[in-house]
């Protein structure tokens, strides 16, 4: 779709929308096609609800860029979905709680210009490196040229999770990228090392650093993982920390050719990663952004400073600094004050006839719709509601098991409130 179609039906659309059944292992088969509506009162207007499969994890595979891991991201066929159908060539597509990047990788995949925001500055450590792409053999020449030195420690315990030699090994590695930091030399190589060694710390499969403890995007505490190795009756064994590097970029660099990488570039280069707060981003300009995708913090579910102590520790961040200014609300009444503001930054750096798509969890067993509670926010702000999909998909085992109160009854559902800026 071209940015200059800004009449697009998008209920027609929807309404008319039957998925494609060979790709899928779809709910909706034996079933009626088309998508099923429901209606919501919001203040006096009726907002419809639709329901169908409109993407699933099946349909094509992610790129590889993708996998990378952090707690409550959305799969990229989500953001997929809305920038090929609301978007053109160029038009900038935005995420003010962009998390590991997925919406914008993916626009820039498919040539769009981006703005990434996330309050949290190892958002921008794990994403851009992905835009602003090395080769790989820039990556093997820059790992075998890092001095790894033997019996360095670290300044904290962390004899719990690794090795002393890889423990002396991470060290190493986190010295000289805060010296070609500190020396303004840091480069995109050694920004995507630092994003792999941020990812590979700790996991739950031979390729981490660490011993066997809980999936990347969930670092427990010392004390913590001291009782699942007994419990396990295991003790770190040496991990080679520049082997683990190489493997996951090969593997994160799969489906990119070079020319694909050149593509990156260029996209990268008129990028803007910002660190703010989502309701203040004046580097933002007015009416400039045709899409923004996003999923925000909800309520007080992800505790996203206790699972990234030890990415914040590699990285020379102060965790307690960055779990102040993340938005932990303890009731929907805080959250909906925090998500009123972001609303409004929303509709100011919206360009006219541009889209937002707001995706909420569901939450405490599905007793709160945030829909309902995101639609008059939207609203309030100017937009106009141009309805809610909710994306019912067939359980699959690659389904995120540590998303947010997905998958309970064997279904993954998204939902999904889509607004416009309407003059
Ligand atoms: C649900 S996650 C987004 C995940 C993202 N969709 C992805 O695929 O990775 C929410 C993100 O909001 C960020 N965040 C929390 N409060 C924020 C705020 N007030 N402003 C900007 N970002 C915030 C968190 O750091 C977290 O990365």
């Amino acid at each position: 779709m071209n940015s200059s179609n800004i009449c697009f039906d998008l209920n027609t659309y929807l309404l008319n929308f039957v998925f494609n059944k060979s790709h899928s292992l779809s709910l909706f088969q034996n079933k009626e096609d088309n998508t099923k509506t429901e209606y919501i009162k919001i203040n006096g207007n009726n907002v419809a609800k639709y329901i169908n499969e409109f993407w699933t994890s099946k349909q094509r595979m992610a790129n590889s860029l993708h996998e990378v891991s952090y707690r409550a991201c959305f799969k990229s066929q989500l953001p997929r979905f809305f920038i090929q159908l609301l978007t053109g060539k160029s038009d900038i597509v935005y995420d003010p709680f962009s998390g590991r990047g997925t919406t914008v990788i993916e626009a820039a995949l498919l040539g769009r210009n981006i703005i990434a925001n996330d309050v949290n500055p190892l958002s921008t450590i794990i994403s851009k490196p992905r835009i602003l792409i090395p080769t790989f053999a820039q990556i093997e020449k820059r790992i075998q040229q890092i001095n790894f030195k033997e019996d360095l420690k670290a300044d904290i315990d962390l004899s719990m999770f690794f090795h002393p030699k890889t423990e002396s090994e991470i060290v190493s590695l986190k010295g000289y990228l805060e010296n070609r930091k500190k020396k303004c030399q840091e480069d995109n190589i050694d920004l995507w090392i630092r994003m792999i060694a941020t990812n590979r710390l700790t996991g739950h499969s031979k390729n981490f650093f660490s011993v066997y403890t809980l999936p990347p995007n969930q670092a427990v505490s010392q004390e913590r993982q001291k009782k699942i190795n007994l419990k396990l009756n295991q003790k770190p064994q040496h991990k080679n920390v520049k082997k683990i590097i190489l493997i996951k970029s090969a593997d994160l660099l799969k489906d990119l050719d070079s020319k694909k990488v050149a593509f990156m570039h260029n996209i990268g280069r008129r990028s803007l990663f910002l660190n703010h707060d989502a309701r203040n981003t004046p580097e933002i300009k007015n009416s400039t952004v045709s899409l923004t995708v996003t999923s925000p913090p909800f309520l007080d579910v992800v505790r996203y400073d206790q699972d990234n102590w030890l990415r914040c520790w590699f990285n020379n961040i102060d965790a307690k600094n960055i779990a102040k200014k993340i938005t932990m609300s303890k009731n929907v009444h805080q959250w909906s004050l925090v998500m009123a503001d972001v609303f409004k930054e929303l509709y100011r750096i919206t360009k006219d006839e541009g889209w937002v798509a707001f995706e909420v969890g569901e939450i405490r067993n599905k007793k709160i719709k945030l829909e309902e509670i995101v639609l008059p926010l939207g609203m309030r702000a100017g937009f106009k509601a141009q309805g809610v999909m909710i994306n019912e998909q067939a359980f699959t085992k690659t389904s995120n098991i540590w998303g947010v109160e997905n998958n309970k009854r064997g279904t993954n559902s998204n939902r999904i409130v889509i607004f416009q800026k309407c003059s």
